[in-house]
């Protein structure tokens, strides 16, 4: 077996966990614990794409969060809104808190009772994260957003996002800033070389910034100018690369076929619809769609033989917000 027969999000963003957790820029982190320290209790968290939840624990792990906090998690998919719950209630236990049980026919609320008294209200909804931020008039302190702002059409999203946190703190951690790579090279693995790859990767790249679909490969240096515009000061800032190098922690594994899967389904479906991703005539001499699965097929079998690594340039941004008035 070289590539997993299914993939699945859910699992991708648990295996992304422990590359999150080395990658995450600690000064930024410090300097977030400092701010939320001043504000008034409990603390009111949204976080918009928040996955399986990953970032609340480790917020919360991690004591970058108070005591008390009143948490809102929106994702767009039905399927890893119930893995947060399930990952919350598992994790709350292992750290001591008390579960509360909740209505489990309302709204996905798991409440956490310290036993040294503090309290987590956590709310997860399936929901378009942007369009009810358009809509809401709710104000929060802080706004997470991890892995998420390169998916999105920053013009157009970061407006109404900013506007849940007037006076606030804005955070988005492991935003995608241009670079990956993988090694070591595949010269000599059967017909695909280095010149493949570096095509695959420029087309993969050149996909995220097509004009058809949101988001952008160089997001997180974007995010500088972007911010304020938007009325917002960057406090804090810094590398969060991801790094996997062999052997493999935790689910790691996965996490790269994953990847690897993604970047052939994205390119292969550019060289499909002649998108405007491939038009540079150069890479498309260079690319067929049987080369690229022949690059995938390489590259899962560096992973089941335990030899990838894989590395990818990201920024974590945080941001304090002016007040609507
Ligand atoms: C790369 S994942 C990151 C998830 C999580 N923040 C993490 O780091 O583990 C991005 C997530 O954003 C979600 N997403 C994308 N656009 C969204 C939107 N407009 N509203 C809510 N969720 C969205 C996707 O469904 C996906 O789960």
């Amino acid at each position: 077996m070289t590539r997993p027969s299914t993939y699945e999000h859910s699992r991708y963003l648990e295996a992304k966990r422990t590359v999150d957790d080395r990658a995450l820029h600690r000064p930024t982190l410090d300097r977030l614990r400092e701010a939320l320290a001043d504000r008034s209790s409990p603390l009111r968290v949204v976080e918009v794409g928040c996955g399986t939840g990953t970032m609340l624990r480790r917020l919360l792990a991690w004591e970058v969060l108070p005591d008390d906090v009143v948490y809102r998690g929106y994702d767009l998919r039905e399927e890893v809104i119930g893995r947060a719950v399930e990952e919350l209630e598992v994790w709350a236990e292992d750290a001591g808190y008390a579960l509360e049980d909740g209505d489990p026919d309302a709204t996905r609320t798991v409440r956490l009772d310290d036993p040294e008294g503090g309290t987590v209200t956590a709310t997860f909804a399936a929901a378009d994260a942007v369009e009810l931020a358009r809509r809401s008039d709710a104000e929060y302190d802080l706004l997470v957003g991890c892995a998420f702002l390169d998916l999105v059409d920053l013009d157009r999203v970061l407006g109404p996002l900013l506007g849940l946190v007037p006076d606030g703190f804005a955070y988005f951690p492991i935003t995608f800033d241009g670079e990956t790579f993988l090694a070591p090279s595949l010269r000599g693995d059967g017909s695909v070389g280095d010149r493949t790859e570096r095509a695959v990767l420029d087309v993969y790249h050149a996909t995220m910034d097509a004009p058809d679909r949101p988001g952008g490969s160089r997001t997180g240096r974007e995010l500088f100018a972007a911010l304020p515009d938007a009325d917002a000061e960057v406090v804090a800032a810094g590398g969060s690369d991801w790094l996997v190098t062999p052997p493999y922690p935790g689910d790691e594994a996965y996490f790269l076929h994953h990847l690897v899967d993604g970047i052939e389904g994205a390119v292969g479906g550019a060289l499909a619809d002649g998108s405007p991703a491939v038009a540079d005539g150069d890479t498309v001499d260079r690319l067929s769609p049987g080369m690229v699965g022949e690059w995938a097929d390489a590259r899962h079998r560096v992973i089941t033989n335990g030899q990838l690594t894989f590395g990818a340039h990201n920024l974590d941004v945080l941001a304090r917000v002016e007040s609507d008035d």
